[in-house]
């Protein structure tokens, strides 16, 4: 079809004037407060899980955090709920019996879930000749297919919080191994860090009209266990790589996802944001 011809383009003007007056969001606090949400932190006991709940938790979210080992994870909420709201319960996340298990009883304790982490996550590194397929599955299962059923059992709860003014959120971790290839023989983790970043973006095509956000961060190197012995043998090497000369801090981290969680971020959804000190925004070819 033809476009019309635009005789006055100054015509419909009124019709492209934001009214700034309506806007009530204008401060820091309206724009980043996340008080009063819940929020499911996967992996929460420790690592990265635990930088994300922490930064919710001190900031009036009452966060659920969930892992294998029982003890831990009762022991990270006793600690952050020192500071605000942290309930512990405990599930094995690579096995739909656990991805029902949790989602049952959160619906048992909340009406509506504002925000979803997918962050529990493992690695396997073996020489690519002895790479077992035990290896492989559990990255796979813990990495790629938990996130996308636990998305899917928590989908009701998800929608009930979800508005056109303040979307819920999915804040799936992938990597920069998932963007850049890693040199190490841990040749399921990068392709299911891909994949966690493709689902993300699948996943925000597919409910962006629920009024649900789907965004990936992908960090670089924080100190966490799955990280200790590569920060060990390799510490000085990596920080020297990233661009900004060091390893990355809890605050880094928390900064990130209450950004994604709040009301800057509605109009966000589909993207992977690299928390990594630049590795993947200055990679160049010399
Ligand atoms: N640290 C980094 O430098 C880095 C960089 C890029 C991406 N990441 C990603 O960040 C996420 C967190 O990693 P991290 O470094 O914090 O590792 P971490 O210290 O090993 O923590 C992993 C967390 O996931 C939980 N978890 C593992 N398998 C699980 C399962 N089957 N069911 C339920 N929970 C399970 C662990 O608790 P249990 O063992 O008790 O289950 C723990 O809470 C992962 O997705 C990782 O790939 C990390």
């Amino acid at each position: 079809m033809p476009y019309e011809r635009v005789d006055n383009l100054n015509a419909n003007a009124n019709d492209c004037q934001y009214d700034y007056a309506k806007d009530e969001t204008k401060s820091m606090n309206d724009l980043f407060d996340i008080s009063g949400k819940v929020a499911l932190v996967t992996g929460g006991s420790r690592g990265i899980g635990e930088m994300i709940a922490e930064g919710f938790v001190a900031n009036g979210v009452r966060t659920y955090i969930s892992a294998r080992k029982a003890e831990a994870c009762d022991a990270t909420a006793a600690r952050l709920s020192e500071i605000g709201e942290c309930i512990s319960i405990p599930a094995d996340l690579s096995t739909l019996e656990g991805i029902s298990a949790l989602s049952d009883a959160i619906k048992e304790r909340e009406s509506q879930l504002d925000i979803l982490v997918n962050n529990a996550g493992a690695a396997w590194g073996a020489p690519l000749e002895e790479f077992p397929e035990s290896g492989w599955d559990k990255v796979m299962d813990i990495n790629v297919k938990s996130p996308f059923f636990l998305t899917q059992a928590l989908l009701p709860l998800l929608e009930e919080a979800a508005s056109a003014a303040d979307p819920a959120r999915i804040i799936s971790i992938g990597s920069v191994d998932g963007l850049n290839v890693n040199r190490l023989p841990n040749f399921a983790y990068g392709p299911s860090k891909a994949a966690v970043h493709h689902l993300a973006r699948t996943l925000a095509a597919h409910l962006a009209d629920r009024n649900i956000t789907s965004n990936a961060i992908a960090p670089g190197p924080f100190p966490s266990k799955m990280m200790a012995a590569t920060l060990e043998k390799y510490g000085d090497q990596i920080r020297a790589g990233v661009p900004l000369k060091r390893v990355g801090e809890p605050g880094d981290m928390a900064g990130v996802a209450i950004f994604l969680a709040s009301k800057a971020a509605s109009y966000v959804t589909g993207v992977v944001i690299p928390v990594d000190g630049g590795i993947v925004g200055c990679a160049g070819t010399l």
